[in-house]
């Protein structure tokens, strides 16, 4: 394979959620393979905090339930030539049977990585040059939920279809999701005692949680790949097929 199919050199690389998890993970490899690669999320300390883990990247704070804040980013950002959103708010539940669903709670969940992650896009589409990409972040749920978790199923089947109209829409700028399964983000780690995520991930055809990194190679791969639009991307031990 040519090398060039497989660099980011000479590339601008922005991840937003990119300070933790899945999203730190895509700004390493994405970094590894040559970008330059902008980090963003919400909280500054956490900002500064992963531009001291990770050597040659810059940094800026971004809300995604602000759009003052998603305006300001982009408008000061310039010139850019992929996008990956991995923001998320695990602290608002999304994990409830229905009769137990918050109805506030479940209209908050949209916020960030519904409505912030179109609002990003909105604003990053004045910016990024037309031969790049966006990649949204889904999950497993969409195509597989699960009992207790009919929120959770919403809004990653939300992100999906959002993800075709806007490959549609703003052709030729390609938009991808990626539906990760459990992946075992610090975060991840902290929420879910180990029985829990054991009995999680047991039914997958690869019965483990995912790294972050592996998480990540999705996401640099529809950077790499301009052929691919329009797509969610499972990387999910094969939980959809299960
Ligand atoms: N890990 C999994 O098993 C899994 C499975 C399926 C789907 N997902 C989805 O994948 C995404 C990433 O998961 P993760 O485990 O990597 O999460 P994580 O480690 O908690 O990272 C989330 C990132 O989002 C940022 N963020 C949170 N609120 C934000 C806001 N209002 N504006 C901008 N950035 C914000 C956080 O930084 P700040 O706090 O500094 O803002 C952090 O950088 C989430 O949307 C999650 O729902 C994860």
């Amino acid at each position: 394979m040519s090398e060039a199919l497989m660099s980011l050199a000479g590339k601008r690389v922005v991840v937003i959620g990119g300070t933790a998890g899945i999203g730190f993970a895509t700004a390493v490899l994405a970094r590894e393979i040559g970008a330059d690669v902008v980090i963003a999320s919400s909280n500054t300390a956490n900002v500064d905090a992963a531009v001291a883990r990770l050597d040659g990247v810059t940094s800026s704070a971004i809300d995604l339930r602000n759009e003052s804040s998603i305006a300001r980013f982009f408008d000061t950002l310039g010139t850019f030539d992929h996008l990956a959103i991995t923001a998320g708010d695990w602290h608002i539940p999304i994990f409830a049977p229905t009769r137990d669903i918050d109805l506030a709670a479940a209209r908050n969940s949209f916020t960030v990585r519904f409505w912030g992650a179109l609002a990003a896009v909105q604003h990053a589409c004045r910016v990024i040059v037309p031969t790049g990409s966006i990649t949204l972040t889904s999950g497993m749920l969409a195509y597989r939920p699960i009992k207790g978790a009919p929120m959770a199923t919403a809004i990653s089947g939300a992100i999906v279809h959002l993800v075709r109209g806007l490959a549609v829409d703003l052709a030729p700028l390609r938009i991808n999701a990626v539906c990760p399964g459990i992946t075992l983000t610090e975060q991840v780690r902290q929420m879910m005692p180990p029985e829990r995520l054991q009995a999680s991930v047991a039914p997958l055809l690869l019965p483990r949680g995912a790294t972050p990194a592996e998480a990540a190679t999705a996401y640099v791969y529809l950077m790499l790949n301009g052929y691919a639009t329009g797509q969610a991307l499972a990387v999910d031990g094969g939980g959809s097929v299960a």
